[in-house]
């Protein structure tokens, strides 16, 4: 049987932070070998919230070294520009068409981010944020969709959006589903629920050993642990938190000692840089071969984007002969 399709996207934001390996990235590269894969540098959706372009490119660089340093494989997996295939543009406009604008004004990533970022008036394209995120998933008739928790309204836009299509105008399009990872959000070094650049909260997957100490020296921990000796509660401590994912072998051990008030945070922070910084090391090592060879990488990209392109003008001759237009 053929094997089923997943595609998914990040923003391109620059150098990615370890919330997005957890919350993603880790899962894109174990699942490569069992799925087609298609991974999208979503350019166009950077717009919704910020309209200065000038750092775009250099942004989608970074992410895509990020991207092939943690493991992803470009022959399993074409990575693209999504302003590179046009065909997005045009699902997304048809798309447009078949939600109303109330069931967009109910999406809650956007109220968050309206919330999170002050955001006044929304513009129109940010409204339609999951309609285009729909024509990216539709487009290469994306089966699963391995994202963050955070995403999981924009796949069900897709999915309602999917199936409006197919009682419309004939099956074209799958159902999407998301994939989410068990450990689905990484806090960040501030205790905030989400790790992110623009919260300065992040550990980025570049960040050499001594840059990770410096961080996490000034992660939250119990405020009620202020000194060695006194015992700390790992349930709420962010630290322990890191050490559940990056260090999961000593946790018993890290939850006896911060209980009984034997380790203090200090040493229990470092211990947690430690394995963060060891876990960082192949993905450095890494990045830097490819910051060294930036011809190889943008051919990866020109490929993925070959590759990309024959699916998605498949699918919109597709649309247009079922819609009996253009
Ligand atoms: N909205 C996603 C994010 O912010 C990025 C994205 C755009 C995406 N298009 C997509 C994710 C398609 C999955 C599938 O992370």
């Amino acid at each position: 049987m053929a094997k089923k399709r997943i595609l998914s996207g990040m923003r391109p934001t620059g150098k990615l932070h370890i919330g997005h390996y957890v919350g993603a990235l880790e899962n894109w590269v174990n699942l490569q070998d069992d799925y087609q894969s298609y991974h999208l540098i979503a350019d166009y959706h950077v717009l919704t919230t910020d309209l200065n372009t000038d750092d775009i490119y250099q942004n989608t660089i970074e992410m895509l070294i990020d991207w092939l340093a943690a493991g992803l494989n470009p022959e399993k997996s074409p990575m693209f520009r999504q302003s590179k295939i046009k065909e997005h543009a045009e699902l997304n406009l048809i798309f447009g068409m078949l939600i109303s604008v109330n069931r967009l004004e109910r999406n809650p990533t956007l109220k968050d981010q309206v919330r999170d970022l002050h955001i006044e008036n929304i513009i129109y394209g940010h409204l339609g944020y999951p309609v285009l995120q729909a024509a990216d998933i539709l487009i290469y008739k994306g089966n699963y969709v391995p994202v963050g928790e955070d995403q999981v309204p924009h796949i069900e836009i897709s999915r309602e959006i999917a199936r409006r299509f197919n009682n419309q105008y004939g099956e074209v399009f799958p159902e999407p589903e998301p994939l989410l990872t068990n450990f689905a959000r990484l806090s960040g070094l501030d205790g905030n629920a989400k790790m992110s650049k623009s919260l300065g909260n992040t550990i980025l997957l570049s960040d050499d050993p001594e840059t990770v100490k410096a961080k996490m020296k000034k992660a939250v921990t119990d405020p009620n642990k202020v000194r060695k000796g006194d015992p700390g509660n790992p349930d709420i401590c962010l630290v322990f938190s890191y050490h559940k994912k990056f260090n999961p072998e000593e946790v018993p051990e890290i939850d006896e000692g911060c209980r009984s008030g034997e380790l203090g945070c200090v040493d229990c922070k470092m211990r947690c840089s430690d394995k963060i910084s060891a876990f960082l090391s192949p993905i450095i090592e890494k990045r830097k071969y490819f910051e060294e060879h930036i011809p190889e990488v943008l051919d990866i990209l020109h490929l993925g984007e070959m590759r990309a392109k024959e699916i998605a003008s498949a699918t919109m001759a597709e649309v247009r002969e079922k819609m009996k237009i253009g």
